[in-house]
């Protein structure tokens, strides 16, 4: 059988281009050569402030838009991480095997406390661990995630040891499998694709909203006028956006085309507004027609929790055995 792999995503709602080429377009492609289990990690979703009553959307949200990105449900194991109990469970045992100088080190933490000064809470600290019981239920030995989530890899790793010593030999040591797409930054240029701060194009955005969002989008500041030459490089349409929706020909223009200013901002938006489109609209058209059935994806997400239980409550029978606590 295929290696196991295991990765998590919160449910932020609607998938943004930056979610799709971070984490779940590279999902789509591992899952041929993986035996994949993917996880809507709502547990993790309440370490930081959230709205209760928008929670179920934005799960399913993120659940349909998952499989119009590719993730195929026959294949893989799509769940929510709250249907299998045992996440929680396991993150309580590892937790006693976890050291509290391992989490204070944690940049996340850190991150989101500054943050939310308001709501720095112990779920928010002990995150990490909760990650690790994520992996090890399921035995996992690859973790595709971006370069931010290394250090929580890297914790799951000394948890694990540590659980490994101290008790049976029972549980994996994963390794991270680094997604290759650079970080993307939203349409301000300055700041990660995110939702929240309204830099985003959507998955499931029309082919007009999709440039109308592009017109005012950052370019290299050294093109005041048309006639200024630019730097494809210094631009962040270019590099966040035309390099992974446009072909090499085009790429070729653009690139020629900006140097020499012979090709102005909003037609070269125009360019990447094509294979833009062309990419995303049968992941558009996917997500509009599942969306449309209730039903569809209640059921996916039911099979997947079945199906990724079965895995974890062996894995947590395990666990206790060696701990003396069955
Ligand atoms: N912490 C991850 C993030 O913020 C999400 C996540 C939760 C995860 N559990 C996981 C990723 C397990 C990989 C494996 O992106
Ligand atoms: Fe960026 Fe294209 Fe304008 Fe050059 S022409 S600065 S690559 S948007």
């Amino acid at each position: 059988m295929n290696d196991r792999l295991f990765s998590g995503i919160r449910p932020t709602g609607e998938i943004h281009i930056g979610n799709y080429l971070g984490a779940i377009k590279n999902w789509a492609d591992l899952q041929a050569n993986y035996e994949s289990f993917f996880c809507i990690v709502d547990y993790h979703a309440i370490t930081t402030p959230f709205i209760p009553a928008e929670m179920q959307a934005k799960i399913r949200e993120m659940a349909i838009g998952i499989i119009s990105c590719g993730v195929d449900p026959e294949k893989s194991t799509l769940f929510i991480q709250s249907h299998v109990s045992e996440h929680t469970e396991l993150s309580w045992i590892l937790s006693s095997v976890t050291n509290f100088n391992w989490l204070t080190g944690m940049i996340q933490f850190k991150e989101k406390s500054d943050q939310h000064p308001e709501n720095i809470n112990a779920s928010l600290f002990a995150y990490p661990v909760l990650q690790t019981a994520d992996i090890a239920l399921y035995n996992a030995k690859k973790v595709p995630v971006g370069e931010d989530q290394i250090q929580h890899i890297e914790l799951a790793r000394d948890v694990i040891r540590k659980f490994n010593f101290n008790y049976t030999n029972v549980l994996i040591e994963p390794e991270a499998l680094i997604t290759k797409a650079k970080r993307i930054m939203g349409l301000d240029g300055i700041n990660k694709m995110s939702k929240t701060l309204n830099n985003d194009i959507s998955i499931i955005d029309s082919s007009d909203v999709i440039f109308q969002k592009l017109r005012p989008a950052m370019t290299d500041p050294a093109r005041v006028r048309k006639t200024d030459p630019g730097d494809p490089e210094k631009c962040n349409v270019y590099l966040s956006y035309h390099k992974n929706f446009s072909n090499e020909e085009t790429l070729g223009i653009v690139r020629e085309g900006c140097t020499t200013a012979s090709i102005g901002c909003i037609d070269c938006k125009k360019l990447l507004h094509k294979g833009m489109n062309e990419h995303l609209e049968p992941i558009r058209e996917k997500y509009n027609k599942i969306a449309l059935d209730k039903n569809y994806i209640t059921d996916i997400l039911d099979y997947g929790a079945k199906k990724a239980k079965t895995v974890a409550s062996k894995t947590l029978e395990d666990v206790k055995k060696s701990m003396g606590l069955k």
